[in-house]
């Protein structure tokens, strides 16, 4: 039942229709890039720097929840820093041999940006340790006592690494990373900014009250709100005279079935299996999991870093737990002792 709309407005999906949409409205350079501000500060100097020295810039990890900007911000640093980006992923770097072949094929001053990099095999990660210190990769060629290893030597590249999960990222890995970013949850305003951006780029006409009614449910995410906004776009061209206003956007939102603080189906399932099942916890993911039929990893990665935001989750060494603010929330009333249904 989980597998609800939310998944389908926060997670990133191989629809090709919404990768479109995600491509018109991606940001291209830094000032365009809304919120985030002590970020891009620190950015902007960091980038002077290295091109006034003309010099690659160090490593970047970039972290935070989905659909927050992290492959966005990495190819804005890519254009800000004039350099050419490849793009690649953890899990599609399956050998050293691949690895290789990306690497070597870059030119100096070239970004790799490896997405979901807490996803790499252990070996391939080992490899790219010299790579990342000292543009050196050895390789080694044939099997048993006549193998041989091989050194090469690479272009002066930079490696941006994107994670939902920084909690994976090996501590020798991190630490070759010469600057980490924390991606934040983005304010209200900042949310309506871009819904006020993304309206500009597709020529939606919409009001300042529909505006700021979509930033308060799309959960501080600027690829929900996106997404929201094209779907409220949608039945405002159906059902009404295609103006965003605010009556039409509470309409559209009520049939969305997305409340005021942006829970839809997949969110309330979530706390209500939590609350009725548990009696609002503390229960261990995995139970949890089982008895919503999710996969743990989506709940850890979409449903969760928004709850425990707003409040309505906590993480406990025992287990997660329902917090009063989400009983009230659910209508559910709460005594000290927890649960009272
Ligand atoms: N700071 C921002 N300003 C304006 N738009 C943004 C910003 N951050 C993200 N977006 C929009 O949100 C969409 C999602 O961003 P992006 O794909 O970079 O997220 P992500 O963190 O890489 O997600 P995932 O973890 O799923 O890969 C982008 O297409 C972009 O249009
Ligand atoms: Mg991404």
């Amino acid at each position: 039942m989980l597998k609800s709309s939310l998944q389908n407005l926060s997670k990133s999906n191989n629809n090709p229709k919404e990768k479109e949409l995600e491509l018109s409205l991606r940001p291209k350079k830094l000032e365009e890039y809304i919120g985030q501000k002590r970020i891009k500060e620190n950015l902007k100097i960091f980038i002077e720097a290295a091109r006034q020295r003309k010099e690659p810039l160090e490593h970047v990890l970039i972290y935070g929840p989905a659909g927050l900007g992290k492959t966005t911000l990495s190819h804005i640093i890519a254009t800000e820093m004039g350099s050419n980006i490849r793009p690649t992923s953890g899990p599609a770097i399956e050998k050293i041999g691949d690895l290789a072949s990306i690497l070597t094929n870059l030119e100096d001053g070239d970004i790799l940006f490896i997405d979901e990099v807490h996803r790499m095999n252990k070996l391939v990660e080992e490899a790219l340790y010299p790579a990342m210190e000292d543009c050196k990769l050895d390789i080694i060629i044939g099997k048993g006592p006549s193998a041989k290893t091989l050194q090469l030597d690479l272009p002066h590249f930079t490696l941006i690494g994107a994670t939902t999960r920084i909690g994976l990222i090996s501590s020798p890995l991190r630490s070759r990373f010469g600057m980490t970013y924390k991606l934040n949850f983005y304010s209200q305003n900042e949310i309506a900014s871009i819904l006020e951006r993304s309206g500009n780029i597709l020529s939606i006409p919409m009001e300042k009250n529909g505006c700021s009614l979509i930033s308060r449910c799309s959960r501080r995410n600027p690829r929900v709100a996106n997404r929201l906004l094209k779907r409220v776009r949608d039945i405002a061209e159906v059902k009404g005279s295609g103006v965003i206003n605010q009556e039409l956007a509470q309409r559209a939102l009520e049939m969305l079935e997305i409340d005021s603080m942006g829970l839809d189906p997949g969110d309330r399932y979530l706390l209500r299996s939590l609350i009725k099942k548990f009696g609002g916890g503390p229960v261990g993911i995995g139970t949890l999991a089982a008895a919503t039929s999710e996969e743990k990893d989506t709940i850890e990665e979409i449903y969760e870093p928004y709850l425990l935001k707003i409040g309505f989750l906590e993480r406990t060494p025992r287990g997660r737990i329902a917090t009063k603010r989400a009983f009230e929330h659910l209508g559910f009333s709460w005594n000290d002792e927890g649960l009272k249904l």
